[in-house]
C-alpha cells in the first residue's frame, strides 16, 4: 500500500470519483441502502455478460474466481480465507450460523432493540427448539455495549447484534464487546456485518467473535447475491452441519468425482458454501475490491474518518446534531441527523438532488470514500435554507 493512499485528502480519492458518474448528477449520501456502481465495476460486469453472449461461457466461470474472491474478503476481514463459506445475504450467513447450533431449553438468545430483521428472524429458529430471545437496551436509542452486557445473565448462551446499526450508526467495538461477552460465559457471539464491511476493518482475528456475515451492496459496490460468512478457527468440528451439497466436497472441481457419494467434505468453512457459486456477484465485487486495493481497508477508514470529521465541524458551525456524536469512536459511515421537522427536511434534500434515506422518522445520511466535502457542503446548505 502506497503511504500517500493512506491520506484521507490524497489524489486517490479525487481519481476514484471521477469514476462515479452518479456523483456528477447527485450529492449521493444514501450508501447505506445501495451503492452506485463506480465505471470499472460496471464495466466488469458487462464484460461478463458480453463473454456469455458472445465468447465461450466456460471461460467465465473457473475456481480461479471464487478462490480469489475468498482470499479477498479474507483481507478486508482481517481473517484467513479457511474461515470463510460463501453465502448470498448476510440472512443466508446468519441462517446457516444460527442452524449449526444445537439449541436447548432454557437457551437465552441477546438480541439489541430495533435490530436490522436480519438479525432477529433467524433466531425464531433457535425458539422452536425451546430457546428464548431477550431484547437489549431502550426503543430508539443507540444500544450500546454496556447495554448488552446488561442483559445478559446465566441462561445467555448467545447475543447476537449488528456491528453497525442502521437506526443509530452506532458501531459496537467488536474486539471489546466479544472479549467481555466470553468472560461471562456467553458460548456464542453473532454478528450482522451488512454496514460496516467494505467501510471499516473489523479484524476479525483480533476477536471473540464466532460469526460473522455480511454480503456486498451498500460498502462494496456489486449486485446482490454474495456475501461471507465468518466461523471462528476451531468452531467447525463442533457444530452441527447446516449446510452439506456437491459444492462441500472435491467433486465441484475433479467433475471426476460427480458421483462418488463419499467424498470428505472440505477442512475448512467452505464446506458451507452451498451450490454453484454466483459469477456474476462475484465478478463485481472483485472488481470494486480491486479498485479500492491501492488503498485498502485500512486507507479506506482513514478517509472515512477524514470525511466525517469534516461532517463533523459542517454540522456543528450549522448547530444540527447527531444521534451518534461525530466525535465518538462508536461513529460509523451511518449518520443520524437530530433534526425538529425530519419528514419535511428529507423532502427538500429529495428536491434539490440531495439524496439522503429516511429511517426511524429521521435523515439518514451515509457518505462514501468517493464522497467530498462538495457534497457535506451542499447538504448543509440545503439544510439550513441556504440553498
Ligand atoms: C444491518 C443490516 N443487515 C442486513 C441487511 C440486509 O440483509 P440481507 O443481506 O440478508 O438482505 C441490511 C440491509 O439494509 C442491514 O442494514
Amino acid at each position: 500500500m502506497r503511504p500517500e493512499t493512506m491520506q484521507g485528502d490524497a489524489p486517490f480519492w479525487d481519481d476514484l470519483r471521477t469514476l462515479y458518474p452518479a456523483a456528477e448528477r447527485f450529492v449521493y449520501l444514501n450508501n447505506a441502502s445501495d451503492q452506485p456502481y463506480p465505471r470499472p465495476v460496471a464495466q466488469a460486469l458487462h464484460n461478463f455478460v458480453e463473454t456469455s453472449c458472445e465468447g465461450n461461457p466456460e471461460d467465465l466461470y473457473t475456481p480461479e474466481v471464487p478462490r480469489r474472491l475468498r482470499e479477498t474478503f479474507a483481507r478486508w476481514l482481517g481473517c484467513s480465507a479457511d474461515t470463510l463459506a460463501f453465502c448470498s445475504s448476510t440472512s443466508d450467513g446468519l441462517i446457516k450460523a444460527v442452524n449449526a447450533v444445537a439449541w436447548r431449553k432454557g437457551d437465552d438468545i441477546v438480541i439489541p432493540m430495533n435490530e436490522f430483521p436480519s438479525v432477529s428472524y433467524p433466531f425464531k429458529m433457535a425458539e422452536q427448539d425451546g430457546a428464548r430471545v431477550v431484547f437489549a437496551g431502550r426503543s430508539g436509542h443507540p444500544v450500546t455495549e454496556e447495554d448488552v452486557l446488561a442483559a445478559v445473565t446465566r441462561q445467555t448462551r448467545a447475543v447476537a447484534f449488528s456491528w453497525v446499526s442502521f437506526c443509530t450508526g452506532y458501531k459496537m467495538d467488536l474486539a471489546v464487546l466479544s472479549r467481555d461477552l466470553k468472560g461471562r460465559g456467553v458460548e456464542f457471539v453473532f454478528v450482522d456485518g451488512m454496514q460496516g464491511v467494505g467501510a471499516w476493518p473489523p479484524e476479525l482475528r483480533d476477536t471473540d467473535v464466532d460469526f460473522f456475515a455480511f454480503q456486498v451492496v451498500k460498502w462494496i459496490a456489486a449486485p446482490s447475491g454474495i456475501g461471507a460468512l465468518y466461523v471462528r478457527p476451531g468452531l467447525l468440528d463442533r457444530l452441527r452441519n447446516p449446510c452439506l451439497s456437491w459444492y462441500s466436497v472435491p467433486c465441484c472441481e475433479d467433475l471426476t468425482l460427480l458421483t462418488d457419494t463419499d467424498l470428505e467434505p472440505f477442512a475448512s468453512a467452505r464446506r458451507w458454501d452451498g451450490g454453484t457459486p454466483p459469477w456474476l456477484p462475484m465478478v463485481g465485487a472483485q472488481a470494486y475490491l480491486d479498485l479500492l486495493e491501492p488503498a485498502g481497508p485500512e486507507g479506506v477508514a482513514v478517509r472515512l474518518g477524514h470525511l466525517l470529521d469534516d461532517l463533523r465541524s459542517r454540522l456543528e458551525n450549522a448547530g444540527v446534531p447527531t444521534v451518534v456524536p461525530l466525535s465518538s469512536s462508536h461513529r460509523s459511515s451511518i449518520v443520524f441527523l437530530d433534526l425538529p421537522d425530519a419528514a419535511e427536511a428529507q423532502r427538500r434534500l429529495r428536491e434539490a438532488d440531495v439524496l439522503t434515506a429516511f429511517r426511524m422518522g429521521r435523515v439518514r445520511v451515509s457518505p462514501h470514500v468517493y464522497n467530498g466535502p462538495e457534497d457535506f457542503d451542499r447538504l448543509v446548505r440545503v439544510l439550513t435554507g441556504a440553498a
